[in-house]
């Protein structure tokens, strides 16, 4: 069964670790993040953006997978089935369609503008015991073809969207989606002690999760942050494993062409790296 963010987000703020968002992309990386979370006993959260979900031919498309293995690989840790950046219209479908966890990403709207949205998501979320991150201050990087520059948010519009009752709360500190170029100064932790201090208890979410020094990653857990999001890591790793049998010739050996032996080094990469990252956050174990 699916559930919301709420209870394992708030178990990981008290117990001062962080439960990882893993993105998924198709029927591999669903299958891989559920049984690494499931071998160690971890709490996971799915996300899809809204152009993931679109390539994996709609929200209701993605339920039905998730759901399905859910039941089939006997999950029993608690699992949260999370859309990523969404708009507002995305919000509103993802959870017509079943989602039980949505982002609404309002942060390059005005802070009014925002707040109005942020609202109207949240009164419907509650209806359906659906949990609700918000974003203040735009994350960088590129994601979905748009590219942002990376803003640091200002810790009282934090406190005003944490006031709305969101369930956790995303704000720029810094932090980039894909990999981090040579000359990044790093995350600011002076800001996300302010917005822990305005924020309470509220989990924090850090967003851009591939390539923060594991050091970094640390700090921001024990100032707050909850939940980390991890996409572009998962993608190195199965996109290296595949090209090393490729490279390796073994997809002409034999059945190799076979896309369940192909993409079986690429699977057990991502296992790899989202079991490297839930014991680095702390939720082994705490399912
Ligand atoms: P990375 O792709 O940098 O890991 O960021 C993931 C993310 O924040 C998804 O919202």
């Amino acid at each position: 069964m699916l559930v919301s963010a709420k209870e394992m987000l708030t178990k990981a703020k008290a117990g001062k670790y962080a439960v990882g968002q893993f993105n998924i992309n198709n029927l591999e990386w669903t299958k891989a993040i559920l049984l690494t979370a499931q071998e160690n006993n971890s709490p996971v959260i799915l996300g899809v953006s809204e152009g993931a979900g679109k390539y994996m031919c709609g929200y209701n498309t993605v339920t039905g997978m998730v759901k399905g293995m859910l039941d089939t690989l006997g999950i029993t840790v608690p699992v949260a089935l999370h859309l990523d950046h969404g708009s507002y219209e995305g919000a509103l479908k993802a959870m017509e369609d079943g989602f039980s966890s949505v982002m609404f990403d309002g942060s390059h709207y005005s802070i009014e503008e925002n707040i109005e949205k942020t609202k109207e998501i949240i009164r419907i979320a509650g209806e359906k015991g659906v949990s609700v991150e918000a974003e203040v201050g735009a994350i960088g990087g590129e994601e979905d073809g748009v590219i942002g520059g990376g803003e640091v948010a200002d810790p009282d519009e934090c406190k005003m969207i944490a006031d709305l009752g969101v369930t956790m709360l995303a704000a720029g500190i810094g932090n980039i989606h894909g990999v981090y170029p040579a000359n990044w100064t790093g995350l600011n932790f002076e800001v996300l002690a302010k917005i822990q201090e305005k924020t309470g208890v509220m989990p924090l979410v850090l967003h851009g999760g591939t390539g923060i020094p594991e050091e970094m990653v640390k700090k921001a857990i024990s100032l707050g942050v909850s939940k980390v999001n991890v996409n572009t890591e998962c993608q190195l790793s199965f996109a290296a494993a595949t090209r090393q049998y490729i490279e390796a010739g073994k997809d002409q050996q034999g059945k190799g062409f076979d896309p369940r032996k192909l993409l079986a080094p690429g699977f057990e990469a991502i296992k790899a790296t989202v079991k490297e990252k839930m014991e680095l956050f702390g939720s082994v174990g705490k399912a």
